[in-house]
């Protein structure tokens, strides 16, 4: 089968040709319909993250995918050969960038029904995150004001729905080429970060979601209610600072969780939108992680094997 391999930190990842993996203990094959890069998938590449996620070169690329389970290895019960599916692996294993890959058994929920596969996959990091943040970290209520930083982008994006959903009044940060965008899913104020500080046109914020971080974390604090919550998504915020001003601030560490997983499946077969910026087949999933590298992409850039 074919599939995009990282062989080197630092060095483009090459599209080899490998045998397909038989399914052990525990495990299944899922054809991959569709799989969905992330800026995880990028840092890996780099060696960045590799004290977190150490991967074993080479090694395939991609945590996020859909497919048809093509069999199962021993000990699974479940999940039978033709059953469409949605899973993230882990993060140091990888393997979604394929024809095929192994998906423990237990990382695995069922797909939407509603929504095709390719675009599925792209719901397992991201709105698997935002769900993480939103819904089960921020435990948002109706009535409450959550800004959400980047919300053109996808964990902002998905993040923006789930808060409108929960009820919240909604505010959200863009540049300019996504604010209709974030319009669109669901924001009530869309503020261009790029010509307006944030700060005077929100107050009282019970909860923010950062996924940028820096100045934007530092600022993100003067608006937030006493003992408002902000979740830092990209870096890790300052608990201490955000401690003086009488806030709370907290980093998010998105587990892969199939339980998550089928709520946020549930939620894509109720209307979620799913922002996709490229589609490209296995043949230029290189060149798209390239793409995806330089941090201009709008929309989720997803491999069709
Ligand atoms: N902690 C975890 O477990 C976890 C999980 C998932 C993702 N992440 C991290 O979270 C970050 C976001 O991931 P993603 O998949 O959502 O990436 P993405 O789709 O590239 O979205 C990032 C968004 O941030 C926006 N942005 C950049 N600078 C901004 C600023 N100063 N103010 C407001 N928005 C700004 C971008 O908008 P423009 O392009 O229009 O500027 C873009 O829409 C990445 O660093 C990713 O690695 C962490």
């Amino acid at each position: 089968m074919k599939a995009l391999r990282y062989t080197a930190y630092g060095v483009r990842p090459v599209l080899h040709d490998i045998p397909v993996p038989e399914p052990g203990p525990g495990e299944v094959l899922v054809r991959v319909a569709g799989a969905a890069l992330n800026p995880l998938d990028v840092k890996i590449g780099t060696g960045s993250m590799r004290d977190f996620f150490p991967v074993t070169l080479p090694s395939v690329v991609g945590t996020d995918l859909a497919g048809t389970v093509e069999r199962t290895g021993p000990r699974v019960t479940g999940w039978s050969a033709g059953d469409a599916v949605i899973a993230r692996t882990d993060p140091t294993v990888g393997g979604a960038v394929a024809e095929y890959a192994l998906v423990p058994a237990t990382a695995l929920a069922a797909a939407p029904v509603t929504v095709p596969l390719d675009r599925a996959a792209c719901l397992a990091t991201a709105a698997g995150t935002a769900w993480q943040a939103v819904v089960e970290t921020a435990e948002v209520k109706p009535g409450q004001t959550v800004l959400v930083h980047g919300g053109a982008g996808a964990v902002g994006g998905f993040a923006v729905q789930f808060a409108r959903r929960a009820g919240a009044r909604v505010v959200t940060t863009v540049s300019p080429a996504g604010a209709e965008i974030a319009a669109r899913l669901g924001a009530h104020q869309v503020i261009d970060y790029t010509t307006t500080d944030f700060r005077p046109e929100v107050s009282g914020a019970d909860v923010v979601i950062d996924p940028v971080g820096g100045d934007t974390e530092a600022a993100s604090l003067a608006v937030l209610r006493p003992s408002g919550l902000l979740i830092g998504v990209n870096v890790p915020p300052d608990a201490e600072r955000a401690a003086e001003r009488g806030v709370r601030a907290e980093f998010l560490f998105h587990r892969s969780d199939a339980g998550r997983l089928a709520k946020v499946v549930a939620e894509a077969d109720a209307g979620l939108e799913i922002v996709i910026g490229r589609t490209v087949p296995l043949a230029e999933a290189a060149e798209a992680f390239d793409h995806l590298a330089t941090g201009q992409v709008k929309g989720k850039v997803v491999v069709r094997p």
